[in-house]
């Protein structure tokens, strides 16, 4: 396994494709309205990466895949390709996925939305898998191991009576959209790749409300949705391990442990 250590320029470079990726969930967070459909988000960050951000959405045409965005809706755990046909509506919970391509580096982070008014239960679910991600993030440091953060990540959620799902990870990331190493969200302390600096790689929890098993849509090839139809969740991001610790290249604004200004 070759896990590739970014140069310090190639971190900058990261950091502005990163940076770019959180924008776009700034943005479109107050489209995440009633009535208002998948495919018009995609419309709405597709034109901002390309016409504003002069950036390349990663998702277009990667392996086929049909548009810039994905849009994942209540069952939906990865993966949903948006669609005129899915309107939004009061009490649905969205993940909207962002990947862009900024000279040549990917920047790749995801967030939920409730739209109109939340469910308990499915802010409960959306509230645990945003505390995974940020559980498995501060563990990020040199000789830290992958087994420490998916052990951390599959505990928080299984002592929440959730469940993780296992055939999808987070994934090293750079001039290559998915390299290695392969970040599982489930594991056993001390196991695993051991950390060095100048990694960079995702985490992102895919929580299920139900059980942990998932079903691929056979006529389109990408939506991955909870085989029991219950809720899923999933928060997304990109993350620099430093000399002393971690950096989280897509953090937003309202993230204000983890955001740097300049
Ligand atoms: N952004 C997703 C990830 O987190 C991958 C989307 S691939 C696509 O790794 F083809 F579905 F867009
Ligand atoms: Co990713
Ligand atoms: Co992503």
């Amino acid at each position: 396994m070759t896990v590739s250590i970014k140069t310090p320029d190639e971190l900058e470079r990261m950091r502005v494709a990163c940076r770019l990726a959180a924008e776009v969930l700034e943005m479109i967070g107050p489209y995440v309205q009633p009535g208002v459909t998948t495919e018009e988000l995609d419309r709405i960050c597709h034109d901002y990466i390309v016409n504003v951000q002069k950036a390349i959405p990663a998702p277009l045409n990667y392996h086929g895949f049909p548009k810039s965005i994905c849009t994942s809706v209540n069952d939906v755990v990865c993966h949903g390709i948006p669609s005129e046909k899915r309107v939004l509506k009061d009490g649905d919970i969205i993940n909207i996925d962002i990947t862009v391509i900024k000279d040549e580096f990917h920047g790749d982070t995801s967030a939920m939305f409730h739209v109109g008014k939340p469910l308990p239960h499915a802010e409960r679910l959306v509230r645990v898998t945003q505390e995974c991600l940020y559980k498995g993030i501060e563990l990020v440091r040199p000789g830290a191991r992958l087994g420490d953060i998916g052990h951390v990540i599959q505990t928080h959620a299984e002592s929440n009576y959730y469940s993780v799902v296992r055939e999808y990870c987070g994934h090293g990331i750079g001039r290559v959209f998915h390299e290695e190493p392969q970040v599982l969200h489930y594991g056993t302390p001390g196991t695993g790749l051991e950390l060095r600096e100048g990694m960079v790689f995702t985490i992102e929890p895919m929580i299920n409300a139900g059980k942990r098993h998932v079903k691929l849509n056979r006529k389109d090839g990408w939506t991955v949705s909870t085989k029991d139809g219950r809720l899923s969740a999933q928060w997304e991001h990109t993350v620099a391990v430093t000399a002393d610790g971690y950096e989280v290249l897509t953090a937003r604004k309202e993230e204000t442990a983890y955001y740097r200004a300049s």
